[in-house]
């Protein structure tokens, strides 16, 4: 039961901090723009996770475990856009 709860929690979380390119709410008027918006969102959804990490830390390694593979997705996500930008600007401009 504690840990359906826990699970429940955690989706919540993730769909509160999931970056707008994957809700669709992108504003970018081109495809580098929005690349851009994606990339940031991406990187303020890892600093959430991190957060979220600290704060489980050995008060619940299950809940610390599934954060932190939600974490390397979106570590992996904001290396994409990454790539993207240096794909389409030749360099990348967030760095
Ligand atoms: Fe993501």
């Amino acid at each position: 039961m504690a840990a359906t709860v826990e699970l429940a929690h955690l989706r919540s979380a993730r769909c509160a901090v999931r970056p707008p390119f994957e809700a669709g709410a992108v504003e970018g008027e081109n495809l580098v723009d929005m690349i851009k918006e994606d990339l940031i969102a991406e990187r303020v959804a890892i600093e959430t996770y991190r957060d979220l990490v600290r704060y489980f830390a050995d008060k619940d390694p299950t809940t610390r475990t599934l954060l932190e593979r939600i974490l390397a997705q979106e570590e992996e996500h904001a290396n994409d856009m990454h790539d993207l930008l240096v794909s389409h600007e030749g360099r990348p401009m967030l760095d």
